[in-house]
Formats: C-alpha cells, sequence, structure tokens
C-alpha cells in the first residue's frame, strides 16, 4: 500500500461525516426514476416531456407558465398536495381524465413515497 494516500482518504472519510451531520436534501424514491424519465425536476430546468416538477406542491394543476398542458389539465380545479400528488400517481387519468402524460400508475406506497418526494422540492 502506498501511505501518500493515507491523508487523501482519512480528507473523504472526515468530509463524508461532515456531510451526513448536515441536512441533506430528500433524497428522491428509487422509483422516481421513471418520472425522470419525462420529468425535470430541479429549480433551474425547464420543461421536459412533462413540466419540470419544482415547487409542484401548492401549485395549480396545468399552471407552471412554460408547459403547454393538456386542456384536461389546464382546466382541472386539482391543487397539488401530498393527496391529490399520491391519486394522480396512482392512477393518472381517474384522478384529471383526458391528460395527456403517458403514465399507467403505481402502487398506493409507491405513489405515497413520491408524492410526498415531491412535496419537498421548493425553494
Ligand atoms: C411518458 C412521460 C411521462 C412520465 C413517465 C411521467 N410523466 Fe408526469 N407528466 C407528463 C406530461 C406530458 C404531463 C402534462 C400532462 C397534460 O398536460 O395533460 C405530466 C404532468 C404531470 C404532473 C402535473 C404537473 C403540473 O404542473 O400540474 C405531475 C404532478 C406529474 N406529471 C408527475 C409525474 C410523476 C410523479 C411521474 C412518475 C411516477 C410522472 N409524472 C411520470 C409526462 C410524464
Amino acid at each position: 500500500m502506498n501511505r501518500r494516500f493515507l491523508p487523501a482518504g482519512a480528507f473523504l472519510a472526515a468530509s463524508a461525516l461532515a456531510l451526513a451531520a448536515h441536512a441533506q436534501p430528500a433524497a428522491p424514491p428509487p422509483l422516481f426514476a421513471v418520472c425522470q424519465a419525462c420529468h425535470e425536476s430541479t429549480a433551474n430546468a425547464g420543461p421536459s416531456v412533462g413540466p419540470n416538477l419544482f415547487g409542484v406542491g401548492g401549485r395549480k394543476a396545468g399552471a407552471a407558465k412554460d408547459f403547454d398542458y393538456s386542456d384536461a389539465m389546464k382546466n382541472s380545479p386539482i391543487v397539488w398536495s401530498a393527496d391529490t400528488l399520491a391519486a394522480f400517481i396512482v392512477d393518472p387519468n381517474k384522478s384529471i381524465p383526458g391528460n395527456k402524460m403517458d403514465y399507467s400508475g403505481a402502487d398506493a406506497a409507491t405513489a405515497k413515497q413520491i408524492a410526498d418526494y415531491l412535496m419537498t422540492l421548493k425553494p
């Protein structure tokens, strides 16, 4: 073993501990990767196939300024909360009939995890 690498290793270990000690942004649940095929979710990103989901909690459905929504979504009275998001993720077409999000839905436990995660995405 080469001793010259020890200080670097010790530094990395200390950094990892320092990071662990601070509050970290919530990690996305593994299944959020499916959503990321169509959605950006960071403050500075624009729309993708679907609208950017950063700040979606508390927003009315179909209200991001830079995305061309279906009429179904634009006209929906839904305001996104942990509950309305979870219901939408379980069954998008039941929640907002006629919307154009091509996703068939997740089981309730997964949907809740993703919905709770989405609620943390805010400035
Ligand atoms: C195949 C692409 C695709 C996938 C996969 C997808 N979405 Fe979407 N999503 C869209 C599109 C397109 C819209 C806009 C629908 C419309 O205008 O009718 C949308 C809309 C939404 C909205 C409404 C946002 C708003 O501004 O009102 C939410 C919330 C959402 N998606 C969450 C998710 C989540 C969570 C997942 C993963 C479980 C997911 N989406 C997977 C394409 C996708």
